[in-house]
Protein backbone atom coordinates (compact mmCIF):
# COMPACT_ATOMS: atom_id res chain seq x y z
CA UNK A 1 0.00 0.00 0.00
CA UNK A 2 2.54 2.35 0.95
CA UNK A 3 4.67 1.89 -1.90
CA UNK A 4 1.68 2.47 -4.30
CA UNK A 5 1.26 5.75 -2.50
CA UNK A 6 4.88 6.81 -2.26
CA UNK A 7 4.55 5.88 -6.81
CA UNK A 8 1.88 7.72 -6.84
CA UNK A 9 3.33 10.12 -5.00
CA UNK A 10 6.76 10.61 -7.59
CA UNK A 11 4.62 10.48 -10.83
CA UNK A 12 1.66 13.39 -9.68
CA UNK A 13 5.27 15.19 -8.81
CA UNK A 14 6.66 14.79 -12.14
CA UNK A 15 4.00 15.21 -13.84
CA UNK A 16 3.46 18.54 -12.54
CA UNK A 17 7.33 19.60 -12.94
CA UNK A 18 6.96 18.54 -16.67
CA UNK A 19 4.03 20.08 -16.87
CA UNK A 20 5.25 23.60 -15.68
CA UNK A 21 8.58 23.33 -17.54
CA UNK A 22 6.17 23.04 -21.00
CA UNK A 23 4.04 25.71 -19.79
CA UNK A 24 6.75 28.25 -18.32
CA UNK A 25 8.69 27.43 -22.19
CA UNK A 26 5.70 28.66 -24.10
CA UNK A 27 4.60 31.68 -22.20
CA UNK A 28 8.12 32.76 -21.81
CA UNK A 29 8.56 32.16 -26.22
CA UNK A 30 4.54 33.98 -26.57
CA UNK A 31 5.91 37.43 -24.64
CA UNK A 32 9.48 37.05 -26.44
CA UNK A 33 11.05 37.29 -23.18
CA UNK A 34 14.85 35.49 -23.87
CA UNK A 35 15.63 32.71 -21.61
CA UNK A 36 18.23 29.48 -22.16
CA UNK A 37 15.69 26.30 -22.04
CA UNK A 38 16.36 24.26 -18.83
CA UNK A 39 15.73 21.02 -17.36
CA UNK A 40 12.33 19.75 -15.78
CA UNK A 41 12.94 20.00 -11.96
CA UNK A 42 15.93 21.98 -11.88
CA UNK A 43 14.94 24.83 -14.77
CA UNK A 44 18.57 26.48 -14.98
CA UNK A 45 19.53 26.13 -12.15
CA UNK A 46 21.25 22.33 -11.79
CA UNK A 47 24.79 23.76 -11.28
CA UNK A 48 24.15 25.84 -8.49
CA UNK A 49 21.32 23.41 -6.99
CA UNK A 50 24.25 20.38 -6.99
CA UNK A 51 27.14 22.82 -5.67
CA UNK A 52 28.67 22.80 -8.63
CA UNK A 53 28.77 26.57 -9.40
CA UNK A 54 28.43 29.28 -7.47
CA UNK A 55 24.80 30.77 -8.43
CA UNK A 56 26.57 34.05 -9.09
CA UNK A 57 28.61 32.13 -11.95
CA UNK A 58 25.27 30.62 -12.94
CA UNK A 59 23.14 34.11 -13.29
CA UNK A 60 25.84 35.80 -14.57
CA UNK A 61 25.57 33.35 -17.47
CA UNK A 62 22.72 33.78 -18.10
CA UNK A 63 23.32 37.51 -18.41
CA UNK A 64 25.96 37.68 -20.48
CA UNK A 65 24.22 35.30 -22.52
CA UNK A 66 21.54 38.13 -24.03
CA UNK A 67 23.83 41.63 -24.08
CA UNK A 68 21.42 43.10 -26.35
CA UNK A 69 18.46 42.34 -23.59
CA UNK A 70 16.61 44.76 -20.99
CA UNK A 71 15.55 42.10 -18.89
CA UNK A 72 15.44 38.13 -19.95
CA UNK A 73 14.33 35.34 -17.52
CA UNK A 74 16.04 32.88 -15.73
CA UNK A 75 14.18 29.59 -14.60
CA UNK A 76 14.71 28.68 -10.99
CA UNK A 77 13.36 25.16 -11.14
CA UNK A 78 10.03 25.59 -11.90
CA UNK A 79 9.70 29.45 -11.39
CA UNK A 80 10.16 31.61 -13.94
CA UNK A 81 12.24 35.09 -12.84
CA UNK A 82 12.91 38.32 -14.35
CA UNK A 83 16.11 39.43 -14.78
CA UNK A 84 16.67 43.00 -15.07
CA UNK A 85 19.75 43.75 -17.09
CA UNK A 86 19.05 47.84 -17.79
CA UNK A 87 20.42 49.84 -14.94
CA UNK A 88 17.88 52.71 -15.97
CA UNK A 89 15.23 49.71 -15.62
CA UNK A 90 16.57 48.94 -12.02
CA UNK A 91 16.25 52.40 -11.03
CA UNK A 92 12.61 52.31 -12.01
CA UNK A 93 12.09 49.15 -9.98
CA UNK A 94 13.95 50.21 -6.59
CA UNK A 95 13.80 53.67 -6.39
CA UNK A 96 10.59 55.56 -9.21
CA UNK A 97 8.35 52.80 -8.68
CA UNK A 98 9.51 51.31 -5.24
CA UNK A 99 5.58 51.25 -4.31
CA UNK A 100 5.07 48.61 -7.08
CA UNK A 101 7.88 46.94 -5.82
CA UNK A 102 8.13 47.10 -1.91
CA UNK A 103 8.49 43.35 -1.21
CA UNK A 104 11.26 41.09 -0.84
CA UNK A 105 10.68 37.62 -2.37
CA UNK A 106 9.11 35.21 0.69
CA UNK A 107 12.71 33.27 0.94
CA UNK A 108 11.74 32.82 4.72
CA UNK A 109 8.84 31.58 6.29
CA UNK A 110 6.92 34.33 7.55
CA UNK A 111 5.98 32.39 11.17
CA UNK A 112 10.16 32.42 11.23
CA UNK A 113 12.09 34.19 12.95
CA UNK A 114 13.77 35.84 10.03
CA UNK A 115 10.44 36.33 7.98
CA UNK A 116 9.94 38.23 10.93
CA UNK A 117 12.47 40.68 10.66
CA UNK A 118 12.76 44.06 8.76
CA UNK A 119 14.10 42.33 5.70
CA UNK A 120 11.58 39.48 5.55
CA UNK A 121 8.65 42.09 6.29
CA UNK A 122 6.15 43.24 3.99
CA UNK A 123 4.04 46.35 3.36
CA UNK A 124 3.18 48.83 5.74
CA UNK A 125 4.66 46.37 8.65
CA UNK A 126 7.89 46.48 7.28
CA UNK A 127 7.50 50.21 6.72
CA UNK A 128 6.88 51.01 10.13
CA UNK A 129 9.80 48.88 11.18
CA UNK A 130 12.12 50.28 8.68
CA UNK A 131 11.27 53.83 10.39
CA UNK A 132 11.58 52.76 13.86
CA UNK A 133 15.04 51.06 13.35
CA UNK A 134 16.54 54.01 11.09
CA UNK A 135 17.54 56.00 13.93
CA UNK A 136 19.89 53.13 15.07
CA UNK A 137 21.96 53.21 11.82
CA UNK A 138 22.80 57.41 11.69
CA UNK A 139 25.95 58.94 11.20
CA UNK A 140 25.74 60.08 14.24
CA UNK A 141 24.95 56.78 15.82
CA UNK A 142 28.02 55.25 14.03
CA UNK A 143 30.04 57.95 16.03
CA UNK A 144 29.51 56.37 19.22
CA UNK A 145 29.71 53.12 18.22
CA UNK A 146 33.51 53.41 16.57
CA UNK A 147 35.59 53.37 20.07
CA UNK A 148 33.68 49.65 20.23
CA UNK A 149 35.31 48.67 17.00
CA UNK A 150 38.58 50.57 17.68
CA UNK A 151 38.85 48.33 20.69
CA UNK A 152 38.15 45.22 18.82
CA UNK A 153 40.01 45.48 16.28
CA UNK A 154 42.98 45.66 18.82
CA UNK A 155 42.20 42.17 19.62
CA UNK A 156 42.59 41.29 16.56
CA UNK A 157 45.80 42.95 16.25
CA UNK A 158 47.24 41.82 19.31
CA UNK A 159 46.05 38.02 18.57
CA UNK A 160 48.32 38.43 15.42
CA UNK A 161 51.24 39.95 17.38
CA UNK A 162 51.02 36.93 19.24
CA UNK A 163 50.66 39.34 22.56
CA UNK A 164 46.99 37.73 24.12
CA UNK A 165 48.71 34.48 24.97
CA UNK A 166 52.56 33.11 24.66
CA UNK A 167 51.34 29.95 23.61
CA UNK A 168 50.06 31.80 20.27
CA UNK A 169 53.58 33.12 19.60
CA UNK A 170 54.57 30.84 17.67
CA UNK A 171 51.79 31.72 15.21
CA UNK A 172 53.38 35.03 14.29
CA UNK A 173 54.58 35.42 10.99
CA UNK A 174 52.97 32.15 10.41
CA UNK A 175 50.24 31.14 8.02
CA UNK A 176 46.41 32.62 9.14
CA UNK A 177 43.69 30.84 8.15
CA UNK A 178 41.88 34.51 6.89
CA UNK A 179 38.15 33.53 6.98
CA UNK A 180 38.31 32.00 10.65
CA UNK A 181 40.56 35.50 11.94
CA UNK A 182 38.02 37.77 10.19
CA UNK A 183 34.58 35.91 11.94
CA UNK A 184 35.70 36.32 14.84
CA UNK A 185 36.64 39.82 14.44
CA UNK A 186 32.87 40.83 12.94
CA UNK A 187 31.54 38.70 15.69
CA UNK A 188 32.79 40.37 18.69
CA UNK A 189 31.71 43.78 16.61
CA UNK A 190 28.29 42.35 17.25
CA UNK A 191 28.29 41.66 20.04
CA UNK A 192 29.55 44.85 21.29
CA UNK A 193 27.50 46.87 19.49
CA UNK A 194 23.94 44.48 19.29
CA UNK A 195 24.31 43.48 22.89
CA UNK A 196 26.72 46.00 24.82
CA UNK A 197 28.40 42.62 25.23
CA UNK A 198 32.14 42.03 25.38
CA UNK A 199 33.79 39.37 24.12
CA UNK A 200 37.02 38.34 22.79
CA UNK A 201 36.81 34.99 20.58
CA UNK A 202 40.27 35.32 20.22
CA UNK A 203 40.98 34.59 24.01
CA UNK A 204 37.83 32.27 24.41
CA UNK A 205 37.72 30.77 20.85
CA UNK A 206 35.09 28.60 21.62
CA UNK A 207 32.63 31.21 23.16
CA UNK A 208 28.91 30.73 22.44
CA UNK A 209 28.49 33.46 20.67
CA UNK A 210 31.26 32.47 17.97
CA UNK A 211 29.35 29.33 17.83
CA UNK A 212 26.27 30.11 17.16
CA UNK A 213 27.00 32.58 14.61
CA UNK A 214 29.32 30.18 12.94
CA UNK A 215 26.74 27.58 12.37
CA UNK A 216 23.84 29.56 11.26
CA UNK A 217 24.37 29.55 7.92
CA UNK A 218 26.08 25.75 7.86
CA UNK A 219 22.70 25.03 6.52
CA UNK A 220 21.01 21.43 7.10
CA UNK A 221 19.95 19.66 4.17
CA UNK A 222 16.66 20.14 6.12
CA UNK A 223 16.83 23.63 6.00
CA UNK A 224 17.52 23.67 1.90
CA UNK A 225 14.49 21.32 1.34
CA UNK A 226 12.85 23.83 3.29
CA UNK A 227 13.89 26.70 1.68
CA UNK A 228 13.02 24.77 -2.00
CA UNK A 229 9.83 23.92 -0.94
CA UNK A 230 8.83 27.57 0.49
CA UNK A 231 10.32 28.88 -3.46
CA UNK A 232 9.10 26.57 -5.27
CA UNK A 233 5.63 25.54 -3.33
CA UNK A 234 4.71 27.87 -1.20
CA UNK A 235 1.15 26.92 -0.85
CA UNK A 236 2.10 23.37 0.70
CA UNK A 237 5.08 24.92 2.88
CA UNK A 238 2.66 27.54 4.65
CA UNK A 239 0.32 24.84 5.41
CA UNK A 240 2.35 23.22 7.16
CA UNK A 241 3.85 25.73 8.75
CA UNK A 242 7.18 24.22 8.28
CA UNK A 243 10.17 26.94 9.84
CA UNK A 244 14.02 27.11 9.09
CA UNK A 245 15.75 28.68 11.95
CA UNK A 246 14.86 26.67 15.30
CA UNK A 247 16.84 24.87 17.92
CA UNK A 248 19.33 26.15 20.40
CA UNK A 249 20.61 29.25 18.12
CA UNK A 250 17.67 31.33 18.49
CA UNK A 251 16.85 30.00 22.05
CA UNK A 252 20.07 31.25 22.95
CA UNK A 253 19.68 34.74 21.22
CA UNK A 254 16.57 35.04 22.44
CA UNK A 255 17.81 34.66 25.99
CA UNK A 256 20.37 37.50 25.88
CA UNK A 257 18.21 40.07 24.25
CA UNK A 258 15.65 39.42 26.90
CA UNK A 259 17.72 39.08 30.10
CA UNK A 260 19.84 41.85 29.02
CA UNK A 261 16.62 44.20 28.43
CA UNK A 262 15.56 43.01 31.97
CA UNK A 263 18.62 43.84 33.26
CA UNK A 264 19.08 47.25 31.81
CA UNK A 265 15.23 48.20 32.99
CA UNK A 266 15.86 47.24 36.84
CA UNK A 267 19.38 48.95 36.49
CA UNK A 268 18.85 51.68 34.74
CA UNK A 269 21.40 51.18 32.14
CA UNK A 270 21.66 52.92 29.01
CA UNK A 271 24.27 51.99 26.36
CA UNK A 272 25.28 52.74 22.95
CA UNK A 273 23.74 50.29 21.09
CA UNK A 274 21.02 48.18 19.53
CA UNK A 275 19.27 46.85 22.51
CA UNK A 276 18.64 50.18 23.72
CA UNK A 277 16.97 51.04 20.54
CA UNK A 278 14.68 48.02 20.32
CA UNK A 279 13.76 48.87 23.90
CA UNK A 280 13.08 52.31 23.31
CA UNK A 281 10.89 50.92 20.44
CA UNK A 282 9.18 48.28 22.32
CA UNK A 283 7.33 51.12 24.96
CA UNK A 284 6.80 52.96 21.63
CA UNK A 285 8.90 56.34 22.79
CA UNK A 286 11.52 56.09 20.04
CA UNK A 287 10.13 59.19 17.42
CA UNK A 288 10.24 58.18 13.91
CA UNK A 289 13.75 58.88 12.11
CA UNK A 290 15.61 62.03 11.12
CA UNK A 291 18.31 61.58 9.51
CA UNK A 292 20.97 63.40 9.61
CA UNK A 293 22.94 64.13 6.80
CA UNK A 294 25.36 66.37 7.05
CA UNK A 295 26.79 63.55 10.06
CA UNK A 296 28.14 61.38 7.38
CA UNK A 297 31.39 61.97 7.18
CA UNK A 298 32.98 59.32 4.54
CA UNK A 299 30.06 57.12 5.32
CA UNK A 300 27.48 58.25 3.37
CA UNK A 301 26.39 54.89 1.64
CA UNK A 302 23.42 55.44 0.62
CA UNK A 303 21.19 58.12 1.23
CA UNK A 304 17.89 57.66 3.64
CA UNK A 305 14.69 58.00 0.96
CA UNK A 306 12.03 56.77 3.71
CA UNK A 307 9.70 59.36 4.86
CA UNK A 308 7.71 57.97 8.13
CA UNK A 309 4.05 57.39 7.75
CA UNK A 310 1.27 57.18 10.56
CA UNK A 311 2.14 56.77 13.91
CA UNK A 312 4.86 54.66 15.83
CA UNK A 313 4.06 50.92 16.15
CA UNK A 314 4.26 48.82 19.41
CA UNK A 315 6.43 45.68 19.01
CA UNK A 316 6.38 42.53 20.62
CA UNK A 317 9.72 41.08 22.34
CA UNK A 318 9.25 38.20 19.48
CA UNK A 319 9.82 41.16 16.72
CA UNK A 320 12.55 42.70 18.68
CA UNK A 321 14.33 39.37 18.59
CA UNK A 322 13.49 39.05 15.18
CA UNK A 323 15.28 42.40 14.66
CA UNK A 324 18.50 41.64 16.73
CA UNK A 325 18.86 38.03 15.16
CA UNK A 326 18.89 39.94 11.53
CA UNK A 327 21.97 42.10 12.65
CA UNK A 328 23.41 39.20 13.91
CA UNK A 329 23.09 37.47 11.05
CA UNK A 330 23.62 40.03 8.49
CA UNK A 331 26.36 41.91 10.56
CA UNK A 332 28.86 38.36 10.99
CA UNK A 333 28.36 36.72 7.41
CA UNK A 334 28.56 40.12 4.72
CA UNK A 335 30.91 41.92 6.37
CA UNK A 336 33.54 39.05 6.99
CA UNK A 337 33.66 37.79 3.67
CA UNK A 338 33.87 40.89 2.13
CA UNK A 339 36.81 41.79 4.12
CA UNK A 340 38.42 38.13 4.18
CA UNK A 341 38.47 38.67 -0.29
CA UNK A 342 39.93 42.25 0.41
CA UNK A 343 43.36 40.68 2.27
CA UNK A 344 42.83 38.28 -0.19
CA UNK A 345 43.14 40.84 -3.48
CA UNK A 346 45.50 42.68 -0.99
CA UNK A 347 48.15 39.43 -0.55
CA UNK A 348 48.36 39.34 -4.45
CA UNK A 349 48.17 42.79 -5.40
CA UNK A 350 51.97 44.34 -3.18
CA UNK A 351 51.71 47.51 -5.11
CA UNK A 352 48.02 48.26 -4.22
CA UNK A 353 48.89 47.11 -0.51
CA UNK A 354 51.98 49.64 -0.68
CA UNK A 355 50.00 52.39 -2.00
CA UNK A 356 47.02 52.16 0.77
CA UNK A 357 50.08 51.49 3.28
CA UNK A 358 51.50 55.13 2.21
CA UNK A 359 48.14 57.09 3.18
CA UNK A 360 47.42 55.07 6.29
CA UNK A 361 51.25 55.19 7.57
CA UNK A 362 50.98 59.54 8.16
CA UNK A 363 48.63 57.79 11.09
CA UNK A 364 51.32 57.04 13.68
CA UNK A 365 48.90 55.04 16.02
CA UNK A 366 45.56 53.75 16.64
CA UNK A 367 44.38 55.94 18.35
CA UNK A 368 44.56 58.84 16.27
CA UNK A 369 41.68 57.15 14.53
CA UNK A 370 39.08 59.20 14.86
CA UNK A 371 35.08 59.30 12.94
CA UNK A 372 36.60 62.33 10.72
CA UNK A 373 39.76 60.84 9.98
CA UNK A 374 38.21 57.57 8.71
CA UNK A 375 36.36 59.94 6.28
CA UNK A 376 39.85 61.44 4.69
CA UNK A 377 41.19 57.85 3.94
CA UNK A 378 40.46 57.77 0.04
CA UNK A 379 42.21 55.73 -1.04
CA UNK A 380 41.14 52.85 1.72
CA UNK A 381 37.46 53.97 0.45
CA UNK A 382 38.56 52.92 -3.01
CA UNK A 383 40.17 49.56 -1.98
CA UNK A 384 36.70 48.74 -0.30
CA UNK A 385 34.13 50.15 -2.79
CA UNK A 386 36.94 47.71 -5.48
CA UNK A 387 36.46 45.01 -3.20
CA UNK A 388 32.85 45.20 -2.61
CA UNK A 389 32.44 45.27 -6.76
CA UNK A 390 33.87 42.52 -7.61
CA UNK A 391 32.97 40.09 -4.81
CA UNK A 392 29.56 41.88 -3.73
CA UNK A 393 27.63 39.80 -1.58
CA UNK A 394 24.45 41.11 -2.54
CA UNK A 395 24.11 38.83 -5.53
CA UNK A 396 20.78 40.11 -6.90
CA UNK A 397 18.52 43.05 -5.72
CA UNK A 398 15.11 40.84 -5.30
CA UNK A 399 11.31 42.29 -5.55
CA UNK A 400 7.98 41.30 -5.62
CA UNK A 401 5.72 42.93 -7.62
CA UNK A 402 2.59 43.61 -5.86
CA UNK A 403 0.66 46.14 -7.89
CA UNK A 404 0.42 45.12 -11.99
CA UNK A 405 3.03 46.68 -13.82
CA UNK A 406 4.26 47.16 -17.27
CA UNK A 407 8.02 46.58 -18.24
CA UNK A 408 8.71 48.69 -21.23
CA UNK A 409 9.81 45.60 -24.33
CA UNK A 410 12.82 43.84 -23.90
CA UNK A 411 14.44 44.87 -27.15
CA UNK A 412 13.49 47.12 -29.65
CA UNK A 413 10.48 46.10 -31.40
CA UNK A 414 9.22 43.85 -28.78
CA UNK A 415 6.69 44.06 -26.82
CA UNK A 416 6.18 45.20 -23.50
CA UNK A 417 5.54 42.74 -20.54
CA UNK A 418 3.06 42.67 -17.78
CA UNK A 419 4.21 41.77 -14.06
CA UNK A 420 1.69 40.40 -11.83
CA UNK A 421 1.09 41.10 -8.61
CA UNK A 422 3.35 37.77 -7.19
CA UNK A 423 6.05 38.30 -10.02
CA UNK A 424 9.33 38.30 -8.64
CA UNK A 425 11.85 40.43 -10.56
CA UNK A 426 15.83 40.26 -9.35
CA UNK A 427 17.88 43.21 -10.26
CA UNK A 428 21.32 42.62 -11.35
CA UNK A 429 24.10 43.75 -9.03
CA UNK A 430 27.36 41.34 -9.28
CA UNK A 431 26.32 40.48 -13.60
CA UNK A 432 26.87 43.87 -13.37
CA UNK A 433 29.71 44.85 -11.03
CA UNK A 434 31.59 41.88 -13.41
CA UNK A 435 30.16 43.67 -16.84
CA UNK A 436 32.93 44.82 -19.20
CA UNK A 437 30.46 47.11 -20.50
CA UNK A 438 30.73 49.11 -17.17
CA UNK A 439 33.91 47.98 -15.75
CA UNK A 440 37.00 47.09 -18.61
CA UNK A 441 39.06 43.97 -17.34
CA UNK A 442 36.17 43.26 -14.81
CA UNK A 443 38.01 40.71 -12.96
CA UNK A 444 41.05 43.06 -12.34
CA UNK A 445 41.25 44.50 -8.79
CA UNK A 446 42.02 47.68 -9.47
CA UNK A 447 40.80 50.42 -7.09
CA UNK A 448 41.80 53.32 -9.39
CA UNK A 449 38.56 52.84 -10.74
CA UNK A 450 37.26 54.99 -7.72
CA UNK A 451 39.48 57.45 -7.76
CA UNK A 452 38.58 61.39 -8.12
CA UNK A 453 39.79 61.16 -11.61
CA UNK A 454 37.79 58.13 -12.76
CA UNK A 455 35.11 57.91 -10.90
CA UNK A 456 32.86 59.62 -13.44
CA UNK A 457 32.94 56.92 -15.40
CA UNK A 458 30.84 54.60 -12.95
CA UNK A 459 27.35 55.01 -14.41
CA UNK A 460 24.39 55.70 -12.45
CA UNK A 461 23.10 52.45 -11.09
CA UNK A 462 25.71 50.00 -11.91
CA UNK A 463 27.36 50.14 -8.45
CA UNK A 464 25.62 48.51 -5.68
CA UNK A 465 26.90 46.94 -3.36
CA UNK A 466 24.30 47.81 -0.70
CA UNK A 467 21.28 47.64 -2.94
CA UNK A 468 19.15 50.26 -4.27
CA UNK A 469 16.29 52.98 -2.95
CA UNK A 470 14.25 52.74 0.36
CA UNK A 471 14.78 49.04 0.81
CA UNK A 472 18.95 49.25 0.43
CA UNK A 473 20.77 47.77 2.95
CA UNK A 474 20.00 49.39 6.71
CA UNK A 475 23.69 48.50 8.40
CA UNK A 476 25.61 50.23 4.99
CA UNK A 477 27.25 52.59 7.46
CA UNK A 478 28.01 49.94 10.16
CA UNK A 479 29.54 47.17 7.57
CA UNK A 480 31.86 50.40 5.86
CA UNK A 481 32.71 51.04 9.21
CA UNK A 482 33.25 47.93 10.06
CA UNK A 483 35.55 47.24 7.39
CA UNK A 484 37.79 50.63 7.41
CA UNK A 485 38.66 50.56 10.87
CA UNK A 486 39.95 46.80 10.83
CA UNK A 487 41.56 47.57 7.67
CA UNK A 488 43.24 50.72 8.97
CA UNK A 489 44.44 48.09 11.82
CA UNK A 490 46.49 45.65 9.91
CA UNK A 491 47.89 47.70 7.18
CA UNK A 492 49.39 49.73 9.81
CA UNK A 493 51.21 47.04 11.47
CA UNK A 494 51.33 44.15 9.10
CA UNK A 495 52.18 43.66 5.39
CA UNK A 496 49.80 40.36 4.18
CA UNK A 497 52.34 38.11 2.33
CA UNK A 498 51.10 35.38 -0.11
CA UNK A 499 52.12 31.79 0.33
CA UNK A 500 52.04 28.85 -1.76
CA UNK A 501 48.71 28.74 -0.62
CA UNK A 502 47.02 31.65 -1.51
CA UNK A 503 45.11 30.73 -4.16
CA UNK A 504 45.74 32.60 -7.12
CA UNK A 505 42.95 31.21 -9.36
CA UNK A 506 39.90 33.04 -7.77
CA UNK A 507 36.61 30.49 -7.90
CA UNK A 508 34.16 31.00 -4.93
CA UNK A 509 33.22 27.85 -3.10
CA UNK A 510 29.65 26.50 -4.91
CA UNK A 511 28.20 25.27 -1.89
CA UNK A 512 25.74 27.85 0.05
CA UNK A 513 25.02 31.29 -1.04
CA UNK A 514 28.39 33.53 0.78
CA UNK A 515 31.37 34.50 -0.72
CA UNK A 516 34.39 32.62 -0.02
CA UNK A 517 37.04 31.16 -2.25
CA UNK A 518 36.53 28.00 -2.92
CA UNK A 519 40.18 27.14 -0.81
CA UNK A 520 39.99 29.81 1.46
CA UNK A 521 42.34 32.16 2.13
CA UNK A 522 45.64 31.60 3.49
CA UNK A 523 48.04 34.51 4.25
CA UNK A 524 51.50 35.44 6.34
CA UNK A 525 50.92 38.82 8.52
CA UNK A 526 54.46 40.34 8.62
CA UNK A 527 55.12 42.46 11.55
CA UNK A 528 55.79 46.13 10.57
CA UNK A 529 59.15 47.81 12.18
C1 LIG B 1 29.49 44.35 3.63
C2 LIG B 1 28.45 44.16 4.37
C3 LIG B 1 27.01 44.16 3.91
C4 LIG B 1 26.50 44.02 2.65
C5 LIG B 1 27.26 43.80 1.34
C6 LIG B 1 25.05 44.11 2.77
C7 LIG B 1 24.17 44.04 1.71
C8 LIG B 1 22.80 44.14 1.80
C9 LIG B 1 21.90 44.10 0.67
C10 LIG B 1 22.32 43.93 -0.78
C11 LIG B 1 20.63 44.23 1.15
C12 LIG B 1 19.34 44.22 0.31
C13 LIG B 1 19.21 45.57 -0.35
C14 LIG B 1 18.15 45.66 -1.41
O1 LIG B 1 17.40 44.69 -1.63
O2 LIG B 1 18.08 46.72 -2.07
C15 LIG B 1 20.72 44.36 2.59
C16 LIG B 1 19.66 44.53 3.45
C17 LIG B 1 19.78 44.66 4.81
N1 LIG B 1 20.97 44.70 5.55
FE1 LIG B 1 22.83 44.60 4.82
N2 LIG B 1 24.73 44.30 4.10
C18 LIG B 1 25.89 44.34 4.83
C19 LIG B 1 26.01 44.52 6.19
C20 LIG B 1 24.95 44.72 7.05
C21 LIG B 1 25.07 44.98 8.48
C22 LIG B 1 26.39 45.10 9.24
C23 LIG B 1 23.79 45.10 8.97
C24 LIG B 1 23.27 45.38 10.37
C25 LIG B 1 23.81 45.21 11.47
C26 LIG B 1 22.88 44.92 7.85
C27 LIG B 1 21.50 44.96 7.94
C28 LIG B 1 20.63 44.86 6.88
C29 LIG B 1 19.18 44.92 7.02
C30 LIG B 1 18.41 45.09 8.32
C31 LIG B 1 18.64 44.78 5.72
C32 LIG B 1 17.15 44.76 5.35
C33 LIG B 1 16.68 46.15 5.06
C34 LIG B 1 15.21 46.21 4.68
O3 LIG B 1 14.69 45.25 4.08
O4 LIG B 1 14.59 47.25 4.96
N3 LIG B 1 23.61 44.69 6.71
N4 LIG B 1 22.07 44.31 2.96
C1 LIG C 1 50.25 25.08 3.20
O1 LIG C 1 49.33 24.13 3.61
C2 LIG C 1 49.89 22.85 3.90
C3 LIG C 1 48.76 21.89 4.19
O2 LIG C 1 47.88 22.43 5.11
C4 LIG C 1 50.87 23.00 5.06
O3 LIG C 1 51.47 21.76 5.37
C5 LIG C 1 51.94 24.03 4.69
O4 LIG C 1 52.80 24.23 5.79
C6 LIG C 1 51.28 25.33 4.28
N1 LIG C 1 52.29 26.28 3.81
C7 LIG C 1 52.74 27.31 4.53
C8 LIG C 1 53.68 28.23 3.87
O5 LIG C 1 52.36 27.51 5.68
C1 LIG D 1 32.31 54.13 -2.41
O1 LIG D 1 30.98 53.69 -2.43
C2 LIG D 1 30.10 54.40 -1.62
C3 LIG D 1 28.76 53.74 -1.77
O2 LIG D 1 28.77 52.43 -1.29
C4 LIG D 1 30.06 55.88 -2.00
O3 LIG D 1 29.25 56.61 -1.11
C5 LIG D 1 31.48 56.44 -1.98
O4 LIG D 1 31.48 57.75 -2.47
C6 LIG D 1 32.38 55.58 -2.85
N1 LIG D 1 33.73 56.07 -2.77
C7 LIG D 1 34.45 56.32 -3.86
C8 LIG D 1 35.83 56.81 -3.63
O5 LIG D 1 34.01 56.13 -4.97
Amino acid sequence: MLVEIVIFLLTFVLAYFYYTYYRIHKFLRQKGVKFIPGLPVYGNALESMNNRKHVIDEIVEIYNAFPNERYVAYIEASTPIILIRDPELIKAITVKNFDYFVDHRQFFPEVDIFGMSVFGMKGDRWRDMRTTLSPAFTGSKMRLMLPSLVEVAGYTVDYLKGKVNLMILEHAGEEINVDDLIRRYTNDVIASVAFGLQVNSYKDKDNEFFRVGRDLFKFTYWQYCVMFLYAQAPFIAKMLRLKMFTGKGVTFLREIVVSTMEYREKNNVERPDMIQLLMEASKGTLKASQVNNEDNVGFAAVEEELKPQGQTRKWEMDDLVAQVFLFFTAGFETTASSLVLCIHELALNVEIQEKLYEEIKIFKNTNDLTYESIGKLKYLDCVLNETLRKWSAAIIMDRECIKPYELPPPHEGGKPYRLNPGDLVYNMVNAIHLDSKYYPEPMKFNPERFSDENKHNIAPFTFMPFGMGPRNCIGSRLALMEFKVLLFNLILNFKIVKTENTSTTLRLKPEGFLIKMDKGTFVKFEQRQ
